[in-house]
């Protein structure tokens, strides 16, 4: 036993030893005069003669490069390679990298790759995903990560940032207490996955390559990541924390919830990378589930790109989940197996060198890793260089027309709630304004987490100035609010004003990584700071919110006394002019909210861990999200208001849709409810079909009926056939944002898949076309018509 411990206790000592040595070699390069790794200069400086070393030959494919820049590593070299701190390899001349940047709403210094100082002193810093999720606009998103992208590259070039982001975060709101919903798209898997391959493509994308074939050297403007893989979406939650939460979860939720964005990123964004979550799914770390990783991501998927782990998450495995009992090495041998190439953290570092010792790692294994990351720098210009981005620098960050976009994104995201004819507010008869509440001057609350330094910040207080004479009280002296002494100034101001604008809400202290919440109203005594001075106001009340998650504020809809309520996410750098840009009707507000705001009461009636979808009726859990839920809401997924009215006409639709079948297609059967009418042939197999051929167009005429020019989000549902047991209510199967002048109209026109748009995931995870009577609903049941599948035998 003693010698057992003390040769494993040399055996420990020993590799940090090796280690240690590994990591005080010094660096071949100062990130400063860093141009690329295959520069004539960098290997002479190296002592070593570049054309030596065919990775750097750049009339050879990627793959014959990558494979012979990993051949040429010992174990130890490649090891060293396998953490986001890669040491790189001098005595070849390979340079080292750190991969951890991030850029989930502007670049930003979370990660280590990425840093300010005085040279580039801040970023452009969009509103928060959810309030940029709002606009519904996926050119926007696009839009908005171009720019990003141009950023990161910029301060790539100054030495200040990556090249590889880890953003952006698609977990899709299952359940409304989640604390990072601010970070994602919502709660639709169909607009999350939207969003994400839009955003991927933004940063990604390289002008004139998007179409490229050979996926492999495709070349990639930043590298994105799309994260955590998968069903992560409990943070901490009473007792509950993501490092030992197992999510049980169904495989029909699998497929059509929680993989579902991921699915779109990476087969419809071409993300390069995606990241496996802290908790277990079904008993199995994400990051240790073949099946996840391996199977779907790279198998069915094909993704082209590499796996990374969230930081640490192989140590939460061993520390926190304790699963299977795995030591170190274990662990780092089952997460390498299932498919994880790198390790956010130590362990492939530390312990993928005692593991190979033991004989539990394959180096093949560990080959193909680096040969998926190198593959990814190589796409990237890390070491050939990227002469299409070589002229951006300091002008190219935070210029004058991305801080507009910023404030663009803004605007078109905020989401009017109520408006009981007051807004817009004329700014000729309105001089003085009481700008009141906890976020009256919001600063670093409007740009959330994940965020960097902003190139500036327009607070409310700042933005509403420039329409008329600002009074200003805090109301409260924190958003926790724990204290109601500052109500009586505010309500004073208020008595004074000509109107009164109150800005409340929540933030990070409230909700965010790590920090659930355990109800959906506003905080300590915000709702009687809202009240009293509403009772009190001279001129109209405006109540504008704050939040990324819904806020139970019942109250102040039906509260006479509040003219108009606006919500504005976390509404980024510029957040204060643009709220006071559609109070003052400068801008028409189009925005639309991307998650179902609960009463209050919602989150006794079931916990924050039950992961099904749907509701389930012997424990009186309702269901989750717009797809299940049939209760009341404070305001509904989709909803939002404008200064004008929009109609709708159907221009053209097609009504039905027959499939013609082979007799090697056969019809599946579905449970339908008791009382309901069930059709012979109930369904086929989505993946017996040929599904390219059967797509149905929609075109609408949208006639903006106002006064006012504005933007309208068409959203639209389909509704699967009645008496399909457990099927969702509706699913949002498209949407487009549409500028519409006064008086005016315009055309949009869906094209719409069969399958993806009418197809259903069945108890047993298939997908499934079922035939009878569908509906599709634009809007809020706006309008509506059936459309009739119907499956025949050739004869
Ligand atoms: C990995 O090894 C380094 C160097 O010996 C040490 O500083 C670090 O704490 C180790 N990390 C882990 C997670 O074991
Ligand atoms: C970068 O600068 C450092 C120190 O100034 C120098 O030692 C190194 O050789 C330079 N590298 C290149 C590639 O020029
Ligand atoms: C608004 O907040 C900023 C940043 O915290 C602070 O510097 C400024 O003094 C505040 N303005 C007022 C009027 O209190
Ligand atoms: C409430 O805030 C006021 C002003 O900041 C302070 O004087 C008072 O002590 C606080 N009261 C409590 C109970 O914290
Ligand atoms: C809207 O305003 C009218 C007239 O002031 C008032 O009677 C009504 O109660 C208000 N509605 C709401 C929901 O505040
Ligand atoms: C709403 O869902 C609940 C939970 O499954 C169900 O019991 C109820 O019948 C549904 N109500 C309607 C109107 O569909
Ligand atoms: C808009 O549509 C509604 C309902 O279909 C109709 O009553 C109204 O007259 C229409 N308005 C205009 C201006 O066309």
């Amino acid at each position: 036993m003693a010698k057992l411990v003390l040769s494993f206790l040399c055996f420990t000592l020993c590799s940090f030893i090796i280690f240690t040595s590994a990591r005080t070699i010094p660096p071949s390069h100062t990130t400063s005069n860093f141009t690329h790794v295959c520069h004539p200069a960098r290997f002479s400086n190296l002592g070593l003669e570049m054309s030596n070393f065919a990775y750097c030959d750049s009339s050879l494919s990627f793959d014959v490069r990558v494979k012979d820049l990993v051949d040429r590593m010992t174990l130890k070299e490649k090891i060293n390679q396998l953490g986001n701190k890669a040491f790189g390899v001098p005595r070849i001349g390979l340079a080292k990298y750190e991969w951890w940047s991030e850029a989930l709403h502007g670049v930003s210094n979370v990660g280590p790759g990425t840093f300010f100082d005085d040279l580039i002193p801040g970023s452009t810093s969009f509103p928060t995903v959810i309030l940029t999720a709002a606009s519904f606009d996926e050119a926007l998103w696009r839009k908005i990560g171009q720019v990003v992208s141009t950023e990161a590259r910029a301060m790539y070039n100054l030495g200040r940032a990556g090249l590889t982001y880890w953003s952006p975060n698609i977990n899709v709101v299952r359940d409304p207490r989640w604390g990072r919903i601010t970070e994602t798209p919502g709660e639709d898997p169909f607009v999350v996955g939207t969003y994400a391959s839009n955003y991927v493509r933004g940063l990604q994308d390289v002008e004139g390559t998007e179409d490229m074939t050979d996926f492999n050297s495709r070349p990639l403007k930043v590298s994105a990541c799309c994260k955590h893989y998968a069903a992560y979406d409990v943070d901490n939650w009473l007792q509950v924390d993501r490092y030992h939460f197992d999510a049980r979860v169904t495989e029909q939720d699998m497929v059509e919830t929680f993989l579902k964005p991921f699915e779109m990123c990476v087969k419809d964004g071409d993300v390069s990378s995606v990241m496996c979550s802290y908790n277990r799914v079904n008993g199995i770390p994400t990051c240790a589930d073949s099946r996840l990783l391996k199977d779907t991501i790279r198998g069915d998927w094909e993704l082209h790109g590499y796996i990374v782990s969230d930081c640490d998450s192989i140590q939460v495995m061993v520390d926190h989940h304790k699963w299977l009992g795995d030591t170190k090495e274990d662990a780092v041998a089952q997460t390498l197996k299932a498919g994880l190439d790198l390790d956010c953290g130590e362990y492939y570092t530390n312990f993928t060198g005692p593991a190979a010792k033991q004989g539990k790692v394959r180096e093949e294994d560990i080959d193909k890793s680096l040969k998926y990351l190198y593959t990814v720098l190589m796409r990237l210009g890390f070491f050939d260089g990227s002469p299409s981005f070589k002229s951006l620098g300091q002008n190219d960050i935070c210029s004058d027309k991305h801080i507009e976009l910023a404030t663009e994104a803004a605007r078109e995201g905020i989401v009017l709630l109520k408006n009981n004819n007051t807004l817009p507010l004329h700014p000729s008869k309105l001089r003085k304004l009481a700008v009141v509440g906890p976020h009256a001057n919001a600063t670093s609350a409007m740009i959330g987490n994940y965020a960097g330094i902003p190139c500036q910040l327009t607070a409310p207080i700042d933005g509403f100035a420039k329409y008329g004479k600002v009074t200003y009280e805090m109301g409260c002296g924190e958003i926790l609010c724990k204290n109601e002494s500052l109500i009586f100034p505010a309500m004073r101001a208020a008595k004074k004003a000509d109107a009164t604008i109150i800005l409340a809400g929540l933030d990070l202290s409230v909700e965010q990584e790590s920090l659930d919440r355990v109800d959906l109203l506003l905080p300590g005594y915000q709702t009687q700071l809202i009240n009293q001075v509403a009772a009190v106001s001279k001129g109209p009340v405006i109540l504008v919110i704050m939040s990324a998650g819904g806020v139970d504020i019942s109250f102040a809809k039906e509260n006479e006394n509040i003219k108009a309520i606006l919500w504005a996410g976390y509404p980024g750098e510029e957040g204060g002019q643009a709220i006071a840009d559609v109070v003052f009707g400068k801008y028409n507000p189009g925005g639309r909210l991307p998650l179902t705001w609960h009463e209050a009461n919602y989150v006794d009636m079931l916990p924050m861990t039950s992961m099904p979808l749907r509701p389930i009726d012997s424990l009186g859990y309702p269901g989750r999200t717009h797809k299940f839920f049939n209760g009341s809401t404070v305001y509904p997924f989709g909803y939002g208001l404008s200064y004008t009215q929009f109609n709708y006409t159907l221009a053209s639709s097609k009504k039905s849709l027959h499939i013609d079948l082979t007799k090697l297609q056969h019809c599946r059967d579905l449970i339908y409810d008791a009382d309901a009418y069930k059709p012979p042939c109930p369904a086929v197999l989505i993946n017996d079909i040929h599904c390219n051929n059967y797509n149905f167009e929609l075109e609408l005429e949208i006639q903006n009926v106002g006064d006012r020019d504005g933007s309208d989000v068409v959203l639209v549902y389909s509704k699967p056939p009645e008496g399909i047991a457990e099927a969702p209510i509706k699913q949002l199967i498209g949407f487009k944002r549409v500028f519409v002048k006064a008086g005016r109209n315009e055309k949009v026109k869906f094209v719409f898949n069969a399958c993806k748009s009418l197809g259903i995931v069945d108890y047993k995870a298939y997908q499934l076309l079922p035939s009878s009577q569908h509906t599709i609903m634009v809007g809020d049941d706006v309008l509506s018509y059936p459309i009739q599948v119907s499956f025949g035998y050739d004869q």
